[in-house]
């Protein structure tokens, strides 16, 4: 039997560079030669604060973006994990796990530190709800971005767990790494995230919408010269010029640099003409899946047949072998 694939993007809108290198990259990576499936995660996108009216268009740009993005849907199931029994396996898996160990993950701290008035149980839920997506269709395989890492090793914990009660059951899921994982934000600290404004390139974005948030992105006033810094602004640029720029850009920008020579004008303007290159063949396909929207129904309609077939099977197993009746 094939290796399964699972990877999950939250529901929160278009895609970024951050969601494409981390885990877009991963999945077509992936999807020839595994049992794939991609998910669009909506009940995670509800655990920090959102808009009821826009969820369904959130969810279904995050599908046409994984369509424009070349995933293949002849290759992969997508799924919308509400529509499917995830919560039914995350509580049932949650039943085995503490606490306590759930409220020391640092993703759950930094997010009660982001909204301090929205710190909700679906908050700290969030990893065991995590670990029953990947669960459900037993997934070797996950790739996703690094800082995802302490809720995989969740999911490993609970399939150890699991197994070690009920009888061997799970595979233990490892991070799929791709290069390029963690994208840094535009801003100059942290990673680039929709939720912070200005920090992301997202993938529809035009070559003047791609050159004004670049514009925007902090630099020194390059007459330092010596090493490039290994952290702010500049760091940054140079990390994004080294995913999308070829080895002469690099060199030359690199040299200018310790020259105390670089004019971040051109830099940026070089830089938001090699991200477009890459971003414009995923935004044609983008457009043609738009104008198809029964296409669309139909490639979703299928992932979900596709995925209710192994997730009730896992379903029924576990509460099989946790004594419930599976009837
Ligand atoms: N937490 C992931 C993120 O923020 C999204 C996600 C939810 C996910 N469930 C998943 C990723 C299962 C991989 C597998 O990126």
């Amino acid at each position: 039997m094939k290796k399964r694939v699972y990877s999950g993007v939250r529901a929160t809108g278009r895609l970024h560079l951050g969601n494409y290198y981390g885990a877009i990259k991963g999945m077509l990576a992936l999807q020839d030669d595994y049992d794939c499936v991609f998910s669009v995660v909506d009940l995670h996108a509800i655990t920090t604060p959102y808009s009821p009216k826009l969820l369904q268009r959130n969810i279904r740009e995050v599908v046409l973006d994984f369509l424009a993005a070349g995933l293949d849907p002849e290759k992969c199931a997508l799924e919308i994990q509400s529509q499917l029994p995830h919560t039914d396996l995350a509580y049932l898996l949650s039943t085995i796990y503490p606490v306590s160990r759930l409220e020391d993950l640092p993703t759950y701290k930094e997010k009660k530190a982001q909204y301090p008035k929205y710190v909700n149980m679906g908050l700290l839920y969030y990893p065991v709800l995590m670990a029953a997506d990947i669960l459900l269709y037993k997934a070797d395989l996950v790739p996703v971005g690094i800082d995802q890492e302490p809720h995989l090793e969740v999911a490993r914990e609970i399939a150890r767990k699991f197994n070690s009660m009920f009888g061997e059951t799970f595979p233990e899921p490892k991070r799929f790494k791709t290069n390029g994982e963690y994208i840094p934000s535009l801003l100059g600290k942290g990673k680039m995230s929709k939720t912070v404004e200005g920090s992301y390139i997202s993938l529809v974005d035009d070559f003047n919408e791609i050159s004004s948030h670049l514009a925007k992105a902090p630099t020194d006033t390059g007459v330092e010269g010596g090493e490039i810094p290994l952290e702010g602004g500049v760091a940054n640029l140079f990390t994004l010029l080294k995913l999308f720029s070829s080895e002469v850009t690099i060199v030359a920008f690199t040299k200018e640099y310790q020259e105390g020579k670089i004019k971040y004008v051109e830099l940026k303007k070089v830089l938001a003409e090699d991200i477009y290159k890459e971003l414009k063949p995923l935004q044609e396909r983008r457009r043609e899946f738009e104008n198809q929207p029964d296409l669309v129904d139909t490639i979703l309609a299928n992932g979900r047949e596709k995925c209710e077939k192994m997730a009730f099977s896992t379903l029924s197993e576990v509460k099989d072998k946790m004594g419930i009746s599976v009837l």
